[in-house]
């Protein structure tokens, strides 16, 4: 049987990124588990910008280059109420800058480098069980491409696979354990469309008639969003309607959304979940897989990467050291910075979207929350810090 120092359950953001950091960093070897084919992998649409704490991470750790030639690196994001718009000044205001940079295009930079560097990723590879996790050594039994069931053994496993993850309940089921969830009352409706941009800046609008964002993917594909209920299905919004919708709750006499082909139509749940604690002897979980944030912060991508900004160097620690300090410390160190980010969710999901049973109380007090936020410089800044994100964590091996 194979031997791995760290097995990776998920090559998604939280696993590519910590099979990268272990290696690049450390040293250290991983294998890494994905159910599904590379090409699902590098096609599946999610959302889209980076931290400038996950930027700086992919320059310093040499998987930034494409970023920074193809990533639309922006210093503003705008906030529009019902057509008044207020400019975020990020750059100004914290000195960093935002990336859109679409989640895929993250992974198929990941993917790339490691295979490059001779690292191992199992596509097609299901994990079937994990056993051992409270003992000394923890054995995968999976079922690989060609349909035989195979074992590994690891020191160390990490399930990063997502928010469905089978292996959540080992430690959900431990006494004392937290899952904690929070359901909204509306989604959004996403759509990508051949079109030029409607301007360069992203525009987060709040209007009688719903939310909106206006995103983008490149010169010539765009990304826009409009709030709609949860229940909604795709076949109840024609282009019709979604044209209809975006341009009252965005367009004004000097902004018009870009109008073009759509060619792609999704309904994203909004919830919110946090798992506390995140770890139970030598399994550890990282990002969707222990925590899930509504799509409005665009947080969780980088939340992922900054669980495994502690996890590698705990990781590495134990096994070049022998030390488990930081390893032991991992759910303190991660959960209060999953809280803050399901905060700055929370917080601009319920302030941007309006909610048509609300009682009139609530509408209006959120409102006046906004356009507080908006007219002056410290709330203004409050919401660019928590937008760019705050620094990842960094620690000695
Ligand atoms: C996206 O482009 O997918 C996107 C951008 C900003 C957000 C959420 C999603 O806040």
């Amino acid at each position: 049987m194979t031997h791995t120092p760290v097995a990776i359950i998920g090559a998604g953001p939280a696993g590519l990124t910590l099979a990268h950091l272990l290696h690049h960093n450390y040293g250290i070897e991983s294998v890494v588990f994905e159910s599904r084919s590379r090409q699902e992998v590098e096609e599946t649409v999610r959302a889209g910008v980076l931290e400038q704490g996950t930027m700086r991470l992919m320059r310093e750790t040499g998987v930034g280059d494409r970023m920074d030639r193809e990533a639309d690196i922006d210093d503003a994001i705008e906030l529009a109420i019902d057509g008044e718009r207020t400019r975020i000044d990020l750059a100004g205001l914290t000195g960093h800058h935002m990336a859109v940079y679409p989640q895929h295009e993250y992974l198929k930079d990941f993917i790339a480098r490691r295979l490059a560097d001779g690292q191992p990723i199992l596509f097609n590879t299901t994990v079937d069980d994990v056993t051992g996790y409270d003992d000394d050594q923890v054995t995968i039994t999976y079922t690989g491409e060609d349909g035989g069931q195979l074992q590994l053994t690891a020191d160390y496993v990490m399930a990063g696979d997502g928010s469905a993850s089978p292996n959540r309940k080992l430690i959900t089921e431990l006494p004392g354990a937290v899952r904690s969830k929070h359901e909204y009352p509306f989604a959004w409706f996403g759509i990508l469309v051949n079109a030029p941009k409607t301007q360069k800046e992203l525009i987060y609008a709040n209007s009688p008639d719903g939310f909106a964002l206006i995103s983008t993917r490149s010169d010539t594909v765009q990304r826009y969003y409009l709030q709609c209920n949860p229940e909604d299905s795709v076949d109840m919004w024609s282009d019709e309607r979604i044209w209809e919708e975006l341009h009252k709750r965005v367009s004004t006499d000097d902004l018009r959304v870009a109008e073009g082909e759509i060619f792609d139509k999704a309904v994203l749940r909004f919830r919110s979940a946090v798992t506390d604690p995140m770890q139970r002897g030598r399994l550890f979980l990282a990002g969707d897989a222990a925590h899930t944030v509504p799509p409005t912060g665009a947080k969780g991508l980088n939340l992922a990467v900054a669980d495994v900004s502690v996890l590698a160097p705990g990781l590495a620690r134990a096994i070049k050291k022998n030390n488990t300090d930081l390893l032991d410390q991992y759910s303190a160190l991660a959960v209060p910075r999953v809280w803050k980010a399901q905060h700055f969710s929370y917080w601009m999901s319920s302030m941007l979207h309006t909610v048509p049973e609300d009682p009139y109380f609530q509408t209006q007090r959120s409102r006046a929350e906004l356009r507080s936020v908006l007219a002056t410089e410290a709330g203004r800044k409050y919401l660019a810090e928590q937008y760019v994100g705050i620094d990842l964590p960094t620690f000695e091996v």
